[in-house]
């Protein structure tokens, strides 16, 4: 691809049609799955696995955590394609590329995108395991032009200029709240801002309590760019965010955000989550 104008429509095409013709799967969901909730991705049956690295036009996770493989199958039934590991800004992709696997999502037929990712907490009312239902963001990066949809726009993707105020699913908010009730979940799921960060540095304390300000819920370094990309070309997004740290926001405190901790969070309500995407796509397959 031309670094100024990204992948083509030609060159996602050529992808999707490489997946189509080595599996039967016709995923209408596909999942995106956050630093350490790959388990998901194992809970499909039947599964046919791609290596980010066979795949044509295809970019590599380089984090650990990641796994970085490509899973089609069923889920209760129901055909899903699921990346277990995702793309991010601080690996140094270019963005177009981080956003790419969602026009492949597109042209593979997928209609509606869930969407996971583990994030520091600045609502004071999150505790560490919580989960939140991204009801919006903030595209921090984007301020400064940083934008998955820069660079000439082809309409078979979408529109010059699309609408963001809409951005997360307001039906499929209510259905993951509905079955977190129905799961025993009601204590420990929230909503909430999702604020995009480039990384890899965690933030300062500055830049902790100007976020916290400005109404942000949650920090993290990803998932943001995948939905401006589904959201272009018209699928459904549903995202959450696992609370896997405290933000930290106080000179005295003694906390430090690091990496292990996040993945140990994830560990602990992995489960948990596997069931309430999973019931999920029961539910929006019914619909
Ligand atoms: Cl505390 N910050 C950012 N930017 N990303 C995170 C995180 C924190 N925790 C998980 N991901």
């Amino acid at each position: 691809p031309d670094a100024n104008k990204g992948y083509t429509y030609d060159d996602c095409k050529a992808t999707a049609d490489w997946l189509l013709a080595q599996t039967d799967v016709r995923p209408t969901v596909g999942i995106v799955c956050g630093s350490g909730l790959g388990g998901l991705a194992d809970m499909l049956k039947d599964q046919v696995i791609f290596n980010y690295k066979d795949i044509p036009n295809f970019p590599q996770s380089t984090v650990h955590g990641h796994a970085g493989r490509l899973v089609f199958g069923t889920l209760k039934g129901r055909p899903c394609v699921c990346m277990q590991g995702r793309f991010h800004l601080y690996e140094g992709y270019l963005i177009q590329k981080i956003a790419l696997p969602m026009r492949i999502f597109k042209l593979l037929g997928v209609e509606t995108v869930l969407l996971t990712n583990a994030a520091g907490g600045l609502n004071q009312d999150f505790k560490v395991g919580d989960v939140m239902i991204i009801k919006d963001h903030l595209n921090m990066p984007g301020f400064a032009g940083n934008n998955p949809l820069a660079g000439p726009n082809d309409e078979r993707f979408g529109v010059r200029f699309p609408c963001m105020s809409d951005a997360y699913d307001r039906e499929l908010q209510q259905m993951a709240m509905d079955i977190g009730q129905e799961l025993g979940y009601g204590d420990f799921l929230k909503e909430g801002v999702y604020c995009l960060l480039g990384g890899p540095s965690f933030e300062t304390v500055a830049e902790s309590r100007m976020l916290h300000k400005l109404g942000v819920d949650a920090v993290g370094m990803s998932t943001v760019y995948e939905v401006i990309v589904a959201r272009h070309c018209g699928m459904r997004v549903f995202a959450l965010s696992l609370i896997t740290n405290q933000v930290v926001m106080d000179y005295d405190s003694g906390e430090k955000a690091n990496h292990e901790e996040v993945l140990h969070t994830a560990k602990l309500r992995a489960e948990q989550l596997e069931r309430l995407v999973s019931t999920m796509v029961t539910r929006i397959e019914d619909n």
